[in-house]
């Protein structure tokens, strides 16, 4: 895995210094208004340690994904306003990025405070395929620093520009978050305690395929809901009406199912699925076997949308016996409260295992904090879902090869 990453004091005396921190502040929006701003916590440990070190901090990251061009609903705005509230501080804000103004902006930065800088996102040199086009974006970055804190987990996967070349182009190092987060994901991976158990939700199996095919020889037991659990009961040869299918996978999946086999992995899907009569919060449903999906009352229409209550106690039951756990996705449409009870029922199992439970980032984060559970409720909750999932699958990632 990955080796010694660089630490935050390998900077030296940063007082009176400029420092660039990139976090990952790409929030939930709606209408302008933060719906979970976890990740804006989880980024404030490393700003108060060096506001308190009397450090200059300019804070950036991207949200969204703008393709290179302004867009006002994508502003990180209302980001620095939530930050200021969570650091107790002022969190001056500018909309440029390396333009004069937030050249200016800095150089009116006093000791100890905090800038934002507007999404980086706006510029297309952040995101280019073109590594000169994305040097030239981090070295303009890097004129406004003295040093540069790499530490938005959920960006250490991609090779962009305020990532990869502006941790080259100024003496950096991890921040907390990022040396946190690795911390805790090594234990999924270096001498773990067992049973370890993995349980994957979410839409597409299309975007679980790495992580399924690291992880199938790993585990102990793997647990699969959410949409991507019809192609998997398509592969067991079962009808799923109108549910999220990916026929292209189907054969992928069954080799799954076979590897599993072989290596004495328990595989478990649901026994019961709640299918619903449409995709709407206030559709009719019914819980029925997951083998009979069209014999409900919807028949070839049906759309399933939840686990059912017999496979939530029985997914909890495997995951409280685990004691090592790693959950990325929801169970159903946690958003819709009748199609939410499993996710529910599977994020209770976690806050009771005597052991090491990590969520892993975006959806899964947001679906806990949105039914109502604490942070605190988990051993870990990752703030990087792709990054995290590419953790796991024991891949090599940028933002933290070029710190080492
Ligand atoms: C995430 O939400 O996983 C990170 O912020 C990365 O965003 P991206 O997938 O748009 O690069």
């Amino acid at each position: 895995m990955e080796g010694e990453m660089r630490a935050l004091e390998t900077l030296g005396n940063l007082s009176g210094k400029t420092v660039l921190v990139r976090s990952d502040l790409n929030v939930p929006l709606k209408d302008g208004v933060i719906t979970d701003d976890g990740r804006v916590r989880a980024a404030a440990a490393t700003i108060e340690k060096l506001t308190a070190e009397n450090a200059r901090v300019i804070v950036i990251s991207h949200l969204g994904r703008p393709k290179g061009e302004v867009d006002n609903s994508l502003s990180l705005k209302p980001v620095a306003q939530r930050l200021g509230e969570i650091i107790d501080a002022p969190v001056s804000f500018v909309a440029d990025t390396v333009g004069a103004e937030a050249a200016a902006a800095v150089k009116e930065l006093k000791d100890g405070a905090v800038l934002m800088l507007e999404n980086l996102r706006f510029n297309a040199q952040e995101t280019s395929k073109d590594a000169a086009e994305r040097s030239q974006f981090a070295a303009r970055l890097a004129e406004l620093a003295d040093a540069f804190v790499l530490d938005g987990f959920g960006v250490v996967h991609r090779s962009q520009a305020s990532v990869t070349e502006l941790a080259k182009a100024l003496p950096s190092a991890a921040g907390l978050l990022v040396a946190d987060e690795v911390a805790v994901l090594k234990q999924l991976t270096e001498d773990l305690k067992r049973p370890y158990t993995v349980v994957l939700g979410g839409s597409k199996v299309s975007d679980k395929l790495g992580v399924i095919d690291h992880l199938i020889e790993r585990v102990d037991t793997l647990i699969i809901g959410g949409g991507m659990l019809f192609t998997f009961l398509a592969a067991k040869g079962h009808k799923v009406g109108a549910s999220l299918l990916e026929e292209d996978q189907i054969e992928t999946v069954r080799g799954y199912l076979q590897r599993a086999t072989e290596l004495g992995v328990e595989l478990v899907l649901p026994s019961d699925i709640v299918v619903a009569e449409k995709f709407d919060a206030d559709a009719a449903y019914e819980v029925v076997a997951a083998d009979a999906i069209e014999e409900s009352s919807f028949g070839a229409s049906g759309i399933g949308l939840d686990i059912g209550p017999e496979s939530a106690k029985l997914f909890a039951e495997k995951i409280r016996a685990a004691k090592t756990v790693f959950w990325n996705g929801p169970m159903g449409v946690f958003e819709m409260e009748n199609f939410a009870a499993g996710t529910r029922a599977v994020a209770k199992a976690l806050t009771e295992v005597s052991g090491l439970a990590v969520v892993g980032g975006g959806d899964s984060a947001a679906a806990v904090r949105a039914l109502g559970f604490a942070d605190s409720d988990f051993g870990h909750i990752s703030t990087g879902g792709g990054a995290s999932l590419e953790f796991l699958e024991g891949k090599q990632l940028p933002g933290l090869e070029v710190l080492a």
